[in-house]
């Protein structure tokens, strides 16, 4: 996987992420962009056998993207332009900010996709983007865009959940996954244990009860003095720590085995931090991480194994920004070849936030033959495998 990455004037980083050619490798290497068509090396047209082109636009937290898919599992370009470096200074996401910068960038990065895919609006069949859960300001700059390119080159619009899209990046890279299977989704918003029992078609076995995991580690991170974004941090620093340098608390919940808690664990980092202050004592921030790290990746994995088991799954997948951790990709490869069960997992540049995800989600939803009308609104608290799309089936 090649990224061409460079910072613009205003701080924001530009990226295209292209595949590796030869598309060898382990699924961490393989190729997430087939840039080129298998056959001639070319780029071909839409339409041409049956082929179901999408142009896909996610902006609903601080990454403005946009990319071409084909058949929902060929990327042909994935442009992302991330803002993370504006909103270090200020510890975290602003809302007002990141809409502002997701209206600067966002006809950059459609173009910048089309152009790589080496495609023209004419070229494509279907238009898709996420239209929630995320920030409200920052959804209604992506669904503006899709609505005003839908209805000026008149093409079908389809709305993707930012969930639904994060569990398809799985798709990109493996061609032969298909559900039924089980997938858990942690990003900075949600922790949410999915069997996805037909494309589309998702039962929630557990969710968190307060923070979302991304959360935990963002919040560990600034109060260990790590800063934003912390799950990254976290990351890198455990390398350096002991994880049994301190013992944190596992949440259980009684009645709902599959449900995650993650304030508990945070209140002990907490604790921990302020009796060390207190003593006057000096804590090591590579030993509290890779600590808090270890009761997390332990919580995850742990449910993760036991529902494949119950409910009699060999396939499991991880989604969303924090499947990109290492412990935790480490740890749920150990443990599904111990039980016997398929670990899938994107390469770590699509486990953040992406539109090549949203793109792979929308052909099956096109598929099915849903389509959404120019009344389609932002809808930030969307719920996972929310009915409110199903009211636009078939009307075009
Ligand atoms: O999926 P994502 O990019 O955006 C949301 O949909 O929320 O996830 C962002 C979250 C943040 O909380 C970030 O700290 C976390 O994913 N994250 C990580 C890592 N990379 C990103 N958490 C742990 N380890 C990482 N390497
Ligand atoms: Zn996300």
């Amino acid at each position: 996987m090649q990224i061409d990455k460079n910072v613009e004037q205003d701080g924001v980083i530009f990226m295209s992420i292209k595949g590796d050619e030869a598309g060898n490798g382990s699924a961490d290497n393989r190729a997430g962009v087939a840039a080129l068509s298998e056959t001639d090396g070319t780029n071909r047209g839409a339409g041409s056998d049956g082929d179901i082109t999408i142009l896909a636009i996610e902006s609903s937290c601080d990454e403005t993207a946009a990319a071409v898919v084909r058949n929902g599992r060929e990327v042909l370009s994935n442009i992302i332009s991330s803002q993370i470096a504006l909103h270090t200074v200020y510890g975290g996401v602003v809302p007002e900010i990141a809409s502002r910068k997701h209206v600067e960038k966002i006809n950059g990065c459609i173009r910048a996709a089309l152009s790589e895919a080496g495609l023209t609006l004419d070229d494509i069949d279907v238009v898709a983007v996420t239209y929630g859960p995320g920030l409200v300001g920052a959804l209604l700059v992506g669904v503006s865009a899709a609505k005003a390119i839908s209805f000026a080159a008149n093409k079908p619009l389809v709305g993707v959940h930012h969930i639904e899209g994060h569990i398809s990046a799985n798709f990109i890279e493996n061609k032969d996954l298909e559900p039924p299977f089980v997938c858990l989704v942690v990003s900075g918003g949600h922790s949410h244990l999915v069997v996805v029992k037909d494309y589309g078609e998702y039962e929630i076995i557990g969710q968190t009860r307060d923070d979302a995991a991304g959360e935990a580690f963002d919040k560990v991170a600034r109060a260990i003095g790590l800063g934003y974004p912390g799950g990254p941090k976290i990351d890198a620093a455990a390398k350096e720590g002991n994880p049994d340098a301190f013992t944190f608390p596992q949440a259980k919940i009684p009645d709902a085995e599959y449900d995650f808690s993650f304030s508990g664990l945070k209140s002990a980092v907490l604790n921990l931090i302020n009796q060390a202050k207190m003593q006057g004592e000096e804590l090591s921030q590579a030993d509290v991480a890779a600590s808090f790290q270890k009761a997390v990746v332990e919580v995850l994995v742990g449910h993760a194994i036991s529902a494949c088991k119950q409910y009699g799954y060999d396939k499991l997948a991880i989604a969303g920004g924090v499947a990109s951790n290492t412990s935790l990709r480490q740890l749920m490869e150990k443990e599904c070849a111990a039980n016997g069960i398929r670990f899938y997992r994107p390469s770590p540049v699509l486990c953040t936030d992406n539109a090549a995800m949203i793109g792979a989600a929308a052909y099956y939803e096109y598929k099915k033959g849903v389509r959404f009308d120019l009344d389609m609104n932002a809808v930030p608290n969307l719920p996972l495998g929310d009915r409110e799309r199903r009211f636009h089936a078939g009307k075009q």
